[in-house]
This record gives C-alpha cells, structure tokens and sequence, in this order.
C-alpha cells in the first residue's frame, strides 16, 4: 500500500495493532459517576427524567425560554415536524444523561441526535456538550447553521486566530454556549483540559458527543489516531454523560469502538441501514470516462454530484474531461493545499450543479441535501467505504443515483494494495482481504444490492425494487465449462513453460490467436491452445475477473531484469474443485455494447425526468416565479452571510413556501424547515420576495448536449494509477 499522507489538522497515519487498548480503565456506572457532580441532580435514564429537564427553568442567556418537549425544539428551533426513525428515543435517553452508541446511515440524522440534547440541557443548568468531529472544513458552515438557527454555538479549531480562540474560550467559561465543535487533537491540549476542568467542576458541562466515532477505529475505513487520545474524556470526565455516533457498523469496527471509547454500559440505537431513495448500480466497466459522461449527461444534466476516483492523477482527468464537456466540475485531492481545497468544497456546497471530482479525502460529513448522484470510477476498498460515500447522495430524501463502474483492474488492483502493504500487520491485511471480498461479491453479485448491503449490516430485507439488479435482472449463464478452459489453460502453461503469464497471453492462448509471444514459447502446441475461441475477449476478461474476485486465480506483480512490472496469474487451491467439476460458477450476463451504444440503465432511464426536473414540474407558473425569486433572494443572504444557501432554507423549504403563495406571517408556520428563528428573522423577507412580480420568471434549464458529439471529447482509455491514494478528511 503506498505510503497515505498528511491531510493537515487531520493527519490520518497507518493503523497500528499495538496501541494500548484502554480496556483496564473503565468507566464507573452511569448512576453512581452522576450522582458525584454537585450541581445536577441524580439523573436517571427515564423519559420522566427527560421531561423534567425539559421543562427546567432556562439557564443559559442564549436560549431565553424553556422548551417543554424535544419535539417543541424539533419544531420551534429546526421547523421540522416529526422525528425520524429512533431519534426521539435517542434524545430522550441523551436528555436524561444516559451514554448512547448511534448508529445511524450517512444522511441519517445524526447530528439533531446530539444537538437537541444540548439545547434542552443547557436550558436545564447543565452547560455545554462538546461535539467532537474531525471536520474541521466543516465547522464553519455546521456552527453557522446553528447560529442561523438561533442556538448558541462555536468552534474551536487551528484555522482560528490566538485572539479568536481566547475570545471563545472566555465565553465557553461564562458558559454562553450550547455547543462547542472541537477537533479531537485538541481535546488533549493541556489549556482544553484546564477549560474543561472548570467548567466540569461548576457543573457546566453537559455532554459530550463523539462525531465520525468510528475513527476512534483501525478496523473502521478511516482510523484516526487523534481519536484514540478520547479516552480522556471517560478517563478524566466519568460522570458526563457521551454519545457515540457513526455511520459505519460493521461487527469488528463496532466492537472495536465500543472498546475504545468505553461504550459499554451505553445504551446502543442501531437505526436501519437502509436509504430507500438511493438506487444502486454496478455496471460493468467498459469505456469508463465515456460511461461516466454519457451517465451525467443522460441522467443528471445540471445536477449536483460527486465522482469518486482512486487517485490524483486520475480525479484531475476526469474532472478535466467534465469540464471540457461543459459541466462545471472541479478536482479535489489531499495533494492540493488546504484553501484550494476549502475554497473547492465552498463552491460545491455553495453553487448548484457542480461535480466534484475527488479522492476519498472529500465528503465525510458534507450536509449538502440535494447530492443528486455519486459515481464510482474505481472501486472502493470495503463496503463500509462504499455505502459512506453512495450515502452522500439524495440527504433530502428525493431519488438520487449511486453508480459504479467495475472491472478486472479494479479487483486485482484493490487486492494488489492490500498484498504489497509494507506496513500493515498480516493480521489487518486478512481482515482487510474479507473486506474486499464482500465488496467483490456485492459487485459480482446477480441478487438485490440492498438485501446484499444490508445484509453486510446484519439487516435482513426483501429485493428493494429500486437497483439495477432488481429493475433488469440480470440474466445467468453457466461458465462452469468457461472457468474449467481457462484454469487448465494456466495449469498447462505453467506446466509447459515453468513461468507463469499475464491475462493478455492466456487469453490470446484460449482464443486460438497466434501472437510472437505464442510462437515464442509453443504455447500454440498446448492442448487449450484455441478450446475458447467461442468467446469474445470481455466475455473472457468477465470470467476471469470472477475467478479473481472469488479467490479461484490470483494476480501478482513481477518485476523484469530490465525494471518493467507485469501482472501474471497463477491457479490458487479453490481452483481444484472446480478444474474437477465439483463446484460450478454462475456468471452475470455481460452488457458488452457496441461503442455509441447506450447501456441498459441509461437507455431505461433516459426518458426518466431528473428529480429537479420533476419536482420543479409539479409547481404552476405563479410558484415557478415565486421559487426563483425566493432562490435569488437566498442566494443574497447565503452569500452576505457567508454560508452555503441550504443553510438559510433547504430547497425543499424554497418549494413548499412558493406553492403555499404566502399572505402572511402565519401562512409560513408549520412550513418544514422554517423554525422560529428563521420565521422572525426572514419572516418578512419571504413574503416580499413572494409578492414580488416585477422580475422575469425563472430561467429554463439548458438542453442536453448531444450524444454524438460526446463521444468526440472524451479521452478512451488509461490505466489505473496507483499512487497516493488519499484518505478521507
Ligand atoms: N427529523 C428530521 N426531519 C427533517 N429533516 C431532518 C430530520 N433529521 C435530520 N434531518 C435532515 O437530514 C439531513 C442529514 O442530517 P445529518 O447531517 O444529521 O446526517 P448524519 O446522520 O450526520 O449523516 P453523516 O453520516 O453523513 O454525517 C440534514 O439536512 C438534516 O437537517
Ligand atoms: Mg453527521
Ligand atoms: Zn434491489
């Protein structure tokens, strides 16, 4: 595996399997440890406890008046009007001082999970919860949304100034805020500690909320070392009260977590993995840069998405090739600086319609709700990297598209990482390798994507209707007989020749093709020399990128005299079984098309209307107007305000008001979205901007480009490059 590198404040570094494990010093029970701090009263995990403390007398001059249920905060501070999934339950228990584990999928709803608790906690006398998130990118617009929302919050972080820090810190101390962001790293400085000692010993402080906690993992896609120095917060804190969150749950990362940040005793709210409006599709990779274009431009013209790449190099092609296709997209990767990059994700969360193109090293934690599609160009390393990613998609709960590309290179490519790491243990390289190879049998797979997703998550479910494999089932043949040609073809060879080939040779053997290299060794004279000339070559690269994914054939890398590396495939013992007809090997059918051709998803869905399209579609002329005006209007704000314009009202938010042509102030209660900050605030604005006929109606979205003329603007074919994965941020 090449050598990750330092993302900044983030600095994610190889995992190790020695670190001290933090097991020996656990956490007194819950009731007991609160019973110790002087100022709050004995909790106990009840919803009566919840319901007292809600209705506790405000104590914090931020929030003025007490909230008489969770739900009033949902409504009043969020404009939301019913929780989703376990929320409530979460925040009840959160409320009543109980620890909390939450699992929850990308886009669940995590953070109202964390942030309720606080606003009714620190109306109640208890003080500040501390959020701990390695987001610092994001800190800025997640505090801002918060202010806008009238909640008393701020970050602490390295972009700040000594003078703005000293400055939070002094409100920290006269406990003016309801929540504190803060990057783990900074957790442990000795001068955090001290502010944390102080407020701990007023009673001030309230709860601590561990954000992206499966970092705190090695098993977990992007351990964080700085998250391992949490184990102050139970060490030297034990009777605040800590929630957990995280998105990823596999078995091992769970159970790890659980360990490390002593979770123990917490009470544990596994939500349903699944994101129903997301629809998965795997499609074979042919021409992937062709895919991808014909993809965004038949599916998700003018829409929002994100491309996710393995390397550097090749997000700077891609997005370059997007760009020079008219779409407006842009690079990101850990290689570029830290403004560059926060100046990028600012354009992505701030403009509509933009692609990033980028590493793993973007998304974590991005709240932007109208992501329309994630792409995969290559694939991931596990499942748990993959459903992260695709969860960035449809946040607002419309249909959005999480589509991969996937091919031979991929398979030997991702196995090759793990295999040449010098610096992971062969304990991780196993456990990774099983890792891989669930996502291989997902790719390979001919069952429903989310039953074989959630499954992954220990979920059972039905076939969703809703991915590629349930909407065209993909037809089966049988390549036992394939799998028996080609296995005996490598045996022979090996046989023959006491060296092992690369793929092209092997398949030229099978395909009866006399090359120099055929001549050169004989290999015309072996019995499998031509016994596959009835398949083409993909049909031949499926089967062996199948042999490969199920561990039948492996791929290694050799290295000539002369310092070329090629690949050569040798048999592995699973291969037995099947060279002796005792197991066989079902295939999915490949969409192998034509160049020019559509493929089945995109001829489909090609007269599907894009979700903006639809939805924008339901609302008469008059609402049309009302919407681009009320955009145009937030666009001012969000820009005057310095926040992305989802921040100030969601889309959805824009629509509901534009269809409800407003009269007054009470026409807008009730309205998702719109809480009682935001009503006093842009109450006023809103109606105007409604009332408002003197501007033009809403411009049309522009015309797709033509097909034809794609294909002339796209580079055809590289090879994957290895260097410098990069690492999430
Ligand atoms: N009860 C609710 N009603 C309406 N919208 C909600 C509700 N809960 C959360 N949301 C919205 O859902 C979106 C996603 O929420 P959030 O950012 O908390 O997700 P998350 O679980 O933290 O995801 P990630 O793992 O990606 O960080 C936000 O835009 C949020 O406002
Ligand atoms: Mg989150
Ligand atoms: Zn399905």
């Amino acid at each position: 595996m090449p050598t990750p590198e330092s993302t900044g404040n983030n600095a994610p570094i190889q995992p190790r399997l020695d670190a001290p494990h933090p097991q020996a010093l656990r956490r007194p029970h819950l009731l007991t440890a609160w019973q110790r701090l002087p100022l709050q009263p004995a909790a106990r995990q009840s919803t009566t406890e919840a319901a007292r403390i809600l209705t506790a007398t405000p104590h914090s001059s931020a929030n003025t008046h007490a909230t008489p249920s969770c739900h009033d905060i949902l409504q009043e501070v969020f404009g939301y009007s019913g929780f989703r999934g376990p929320q409530e339950a979460i925040i009840e228990h959160v409320i009543a001082g109980g620890d909390a584990l939450v699992l929850m999928p990308t886009g669940g709803g995590k953070s109202l999970c964390y942030q309720i608790p606080a606003i009714a906690r620190q109306n109640a006398g208890h003080g500040v919860t501390i959020v701990i998130s390695p987001l610092i990118a994001l800190m800025h617009d997640q505090v801002g949304a918060l202010l806008e929302a009238g909640v008393s919050a701020a970050f602490l972080n390295s972009t700040q100034t000594y003078e703005e820090s000293s400055q939070l810190e002094a409100q920290l101390l006269r406990n003016e805020l309801t929540l504190l962001y803060a990057a783990p790293e900074r957790i442990n400085t000795p001068r955090m500690k001290g502010l944390l000692t102080s407020l701990h010993e007023r009673g001030l402080l309230s709860l601590f909320a561990i954000d992206e906690a499966h970092c705190v993992s090695q098993w977990g896609h992007d351990f964080r070392p700085e998250y391992r120095s949490l184990s102050l917060l139970h060490e030297t804190f034990p009777d605040v009260p800590r929630m957990a969150l995280t998105a990823t749950a596999d078995a091992l990362t769970r159970q790890d977590m659980i360990e490390r940040l002593q979770l123990e005793s917490a009470q544990h709210f596994v939500s349903s993995f699944d994101r129903p409006n997301i629809r998965y599709s795997i499609v074979e990779k042919l021409d992937p840069t062709r895919q991808l274009l014909r993809f965004i431009q038949t599916e998700h013209h003018g829409e929002a998405g994100i491309v996710y790449c393995q390397s550097r190099k090749r997000v700077e092609e891609i997005a370059g090739m997007l760009e020079e296709a008219g779409l407006k997209a842009m690079a990101y990767h850990a290689g570029f600086d830290a403004k560059i990059r926060q100046q990028r994700q600012d354009r992505f969360l701030r403009e509509d319609g933009c692609v990033m193109v980028a590493t793993i090293a973007f998304g974590m934690g991005i709240d932007k709700p109208d992501v329309r599609f994630v792409a995969h160009l290559d694939m991931p390393k596990n499942i748990e990297g993959y459903y992260q990613e695709t969860g960035r998609a449809g946040r607002d709960g419309l249909a959005a598209d999480a589509w991969m590309v996937y091919g031979l290179q991929d398979v030997v490519n991702q196995r090759r990482m793990i295999d040449t790491s010098e610096v992971a243990s062969e304990e991780f390289k196993a456990v990774m390798r099983g890792k891989l190879d669930a996502l291989l049998t997902l790719a390979e797979g001919t069952r429903c994507r989310r039953v074989s997703l959630l499954g992954y998550f220990g979920e059972a479910s039905e076939p969703c209707g809703n991915c590629d494999n349930c909407l065209n089932p993909p037809a089966v043949w049988d390549a036992t007989e394939a799998a028996r040609k080609l296995l005996s073809c490598l045996y022979r060879v090996q046989q023959a020749s006491g060296m092992s080939f690369g793929a092209g040779h092997i398949l030229d053997i099978l395909r009866g093709k006399t090359s120099d290299k055929i001549i050169q060794y004989g290999h015309d004279k072996l019995s499998t020399f031509g016994i596959g000339a009835d398949l083409s070559e993909p049909q031949w690269r499926g089967v062996l990128r199948h042999l490969i994914a199920s561990n039948l054939v492996a791929s290694t890398l050799m290295h000539s005299a002369s310092g070329n590396s090629f690949n050569t495939l040798q048999l592995l013992p699973d291969a037995r079984q099947v060279l002796k007809g005792e197991a066989s090997v079902l295939l999915r059918q490949q969409a192998v098309k034509a160049k020019g051709e559509r493929t089945r998803h995109s001829s489909k869905s090609s007269v599907k209307t894009s979700v903006k399209g639809m939805a924008e579609a339901t609302l008469n002329a008059g609402a049309l107007e009302r919407l681009a005006r009320l955009k145009a209007w937030r666009a001012g704000v969000a820009k005057e305000h310095n926040l992305p314009a989802f921040v100030i009202f969601h889309d959805a938010t824009l629509r509901a008001i534009a269809e409800q042509a407003p009269q007054g102030l009470d026409d807008l209660k009730g309205i998702s979205g719109i809480g009682e900050k935001k009503l006093t605030k842009y109450g006023a604005d809103v109606l105007l901007a409604c009332a408002d006929t003197a501007r033009s109606a809403p411009p049309n979205m522009p015309p797709a480009p033509d097909d034809s003329d794609m294909a002339m603007r796209i580079d055809m074919d590289f090879t994957m490059d290895l260097q410098a994965p990069d690492w999430p941020e």
